[in-house]
């Protein structure tokens, strides 16, 4: 197809340096395709004379984003985490929903839907707020600590509690730390496209970590099975679910959708939630407005859902962080049938790339858009395809009602009970770790609220990342 735009493609020898950079850093790797040809590249095939190999186009326009995102049956899913070999355990947990697609996604999502509507997630307020407040008792005024391993033990409490009614918080970490190990291994073993079982390599110690997670899975799983009632935990609701005749749901989707469940609660929360943290400390003066915000606004602990739900700052803070750094940071979709995208033509088996972060860094949609506005969110809202962290369309995340007031409830308790500081003179790199995440680690100290907050120096990419009060003089 004859366009303009067919000039973006790379292809042959020429396009392995960026296959190369995308999969190990596919941060910098997009920064640069951005830099470099603008909101359409394409990396071609690597060896342009084998009919094997897929094209890769990264499309980051509005437009681009409804096209792929809104028809998921032109462009699949092929969920987040990298291939195994078939009859593999790793194979099978990387098949929960966000991996299906067609009729069974929208049944399983159709099945999984009520536990995240509005009311229910309302209905999650005591348990959260009860489960924040033990996180936030182990904080130790003037003593640092890594805030990233905070949120993630956070984030990973209320996932267990809200999917598999764990109040035990040995059992719902032993089942993070199986989940996050497989992640960590899933992220080391992705320099190759598949996961290979050759000894001593990622692959091979992924492979073997994956029958671990789904042994666990499946005890759990039969735990569930023996209660005569269903819980009100999503696993629990499926399990039931399953029992019933012609209901296409076998334990190998069951132990699937929970490891992924689970890996998409809390790995995204974690670090949305450190974000949000940081940015609270680096722009003192939005956090004396939105202190003060809290404090005139909430006066009871747990606060009343509807009050939270009017706090313009606290709102305009989560959506911010969401814009500036998506824990997502983007997605992949593979072409069912020939088509094309952007006047880009695409076979069957190529794929399109669509990035939260690189759309929302649009200066079109966002002026200024590296700087950290939390009040642009009261003027013009934009449309569902230009603020994708949660994706759009009839894959929208379905934990999206419940993390935001997650997120909002932490925010609210930590101003309540300490003042916020990045430790000075940290260095902080953001990269991608399947999330947009701290690199290693997020130091901050915490003191009594005072009513006084200043902002600390800081080195690092996140200073290229976001311009915040801090560092933007
Ligand atoms: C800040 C936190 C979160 C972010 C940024 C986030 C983001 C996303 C994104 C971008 C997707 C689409 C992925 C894709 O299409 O490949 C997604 C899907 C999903 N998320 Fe979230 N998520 C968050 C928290 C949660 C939580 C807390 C839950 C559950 C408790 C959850 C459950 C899901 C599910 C089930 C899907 C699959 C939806 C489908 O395929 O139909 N997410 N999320």
């Amino acid at each position: 197809m004859a366009n303009k735009k067919e000039k973006h493609i790379v292809e042959g020898v020429a396009s392995w340096p960026w296959y190369r950079g995308f999969l190990k850093d596919s941060y910098s790797c997009l920064n640069k395709m951005a830099d470099e040809y603008g909101d359409l590249f394409v990396m071609g095939k690597p060896n342009p004379f084998s009919s094997k190999g897929r094209r890769h186009v990264f499309a980051f326009s509005e437009e681009a984003n409804k096209s792929v995102l809104a028809q998921p049956d032109i462009f699949r899913s092929g969920g987040q985490v990298i291939k195994g070999p078939k009859g593999s355990a790793h194979q099978r947990l990387r098949t929960g929903i966000i991996a299906m697609n067609g009729s069974k996604h929208r049944q399983h999502r159709k099945l999984m839907q009520p536990p995240f509507a509005k009311i229910a997630v309302a209905s999650y307020v005591p348990t959260i707020t009860r489960l924040i407040d033990q996180v936030l008792d182990r904080w130790e005024m003037g003593k640092s600590f890594d805030m990233y391993d905070e949120t993630t033990k956070m984030a990973n409490w209320i996932a267990a509690h809200i999917l598999f009614d764990h109040d035990d918080f040995d059992r719902s970490t032993q089942t993070c730390e199986l989940i996050t190990r497989w992640i960590d291994l899933d992220v080391k073993a992705r320099r190759l496209p598949v996961a290979f079982d050759i000894p001593g390599t990622a692959g091979a110690r992924l492979l073997r970590h994956a029958e671990v997670v789904e042994e666990a899975m499946h005890e759990l799983i039969n735990e569930k099975r023996k209660e005569t009632e269903p819980a009100k935990d999503v696993l629990s609701i499926l399990v039931h679910a399953a029992k019933v005749e012609d209901a296409d749901l076998t334990d190998v989707d069951l132990a699937a959708h929970a490891v992924i469940l689970h890996a998409a609660a809390f790995v995204t929360t974690a670090t949305a939630l450190a974000w949000a943290m940081y940015l609270i400390a680096q722009n003192p003066k939005f956090a004396a407005d939105l202190d003060e915000e809290i404090k005139s606004n909430i006066t009871n602990w747990p606060p009343d859902v509807t009050q939270v739900d009017k706090l313009p700052l606290l709102d305009g803070l989560i959506r911010e962080s969401l814009r500036l750094l998506p824990p997502v940071h983007h997605v992949i979709r593979t072409a069912t049938c020939d088509t094309e995208l952007q006047g880009v033509e695409m076979h069957r088996g190529d794929k399109a790339v669509v990035s939260a972060f690189m759309t929302h860094r649009n200066p079109d949609i966002y002026a200024d858009p590296a700087r950290f506005d939390p009040t642009r969110w009261m003027k013009k809202k934009p449309g569902p395809f230009q603020f994708i962290p949660f994706s759009a369309g009839p894959r929208l995340c379905l934990g999206y009602q419940f993390v935001m007031l997650e997120m909002k409830l932490v925010v609210i308790r930590a101003m309540q009970r300490f003042k916020l500081n990045v430790v000075e003179g940290t260095h902080l790199d953001a990269n991608v770790q399947l999330t947009l995440r701290p690199k290693d680690t997020l130091p901050m100290v915490v003191n009594k609220p005072d009513g006084t907050f200043s902002a600390t120096r800081v080195t690092g990419n996140i200073n290229e990342l976001v311009k915040c009060e801090a560092n933007s003089k």
